[in-house]
């Protein structure tokens, strides 16, 4: 591929990238989420990943093929950003109407410490009736977070002893119904604007 489509490919990705970080103050302390691409020009994002939902059955990627999966990566502790995003993923759905059925909204954690599978359950069903929420060993949530390249890190709670937050980034990931990367939406993305996006997929 020649460099300069390269660069462009890397500068889009990367003002995506800050566009999302720039509205995600847990995230701001790290800039440039880079985002690698194949001589195809397809980014290399997202991968298999086997992990427990929250009835703490094994799941992985291949039980998602034939929909599309919308994937965030976040914390149930997270006092904001988190939440406002799966509110924002939950109305757009529903405004899908039946149309949204082709679509696998899933929460990955990436507080597995914190968030079992039982937390995970309470949460997502504050969300929508189908957000599937995932959580698994340190080890088995750190190699999914790499292969979307999402970074996150913990940080200390000033305002509470023993407790921590995460930075982390915050990005909606689509991905197709082979569980190949689309596109994703930075945090605070509109409903309406996610609705039209999906529905030219479909
Ligand atoms: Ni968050």
């Amino acid at each position: 591929m020649p460099i300069r489509l390269l660069v462009v490919i890397f500068c889009s990705f990367l003002l995506g990238g800050l566009v999302g970080l720039a509205a995600h103050p847990e995230a701001w302390p790290k800039t440039a989420i880079v985002l690698p691409v194949e001589r195809t020009g397809k980014a290399l994002v997202g991968g298999p990943f086997a992990l427990t939902d929250q009835h703490g059955k094994r799941v992985t990627d291949k039980d998602f093929r034939g929909r599309f999966m919308l994937v965030y990566f976040g914390y149930t502790f997270c006092p904001d950003v988190c939440p406002a995003d799966m509110q924002i993923l939950s109305t757009a759905l529903e405004n899908m109407g039946p149309k949204a059925d082709r679509f696998a909204p899933i929460f990955i954690t990436i507080d597995p410490e914190r968030d079992t599978a039982e937390r995970l359950a309470s949460y997502v069903q504050h969300f929508h009736p189908r957000l599937i929420g995932l959580t698994g060993s340190v080890d088995e949530i750190t190699a999914v977070a790499k292969a979307y390249r999402v970074y996150f890190s913990k940080v200390k709670d000033e305002s509470a002893e023993d407790e921590y937050l995460m930075n982390h980034s915050a990005f909606i990931y689509v991905m197709n119904e082979q569980g190949e990367y689309l596109t994703h939406f930075g945090h605070g993305t509109k409903p309406d604007a996610i609705v039209e996006r999906l529905t030219k997929l479909l």
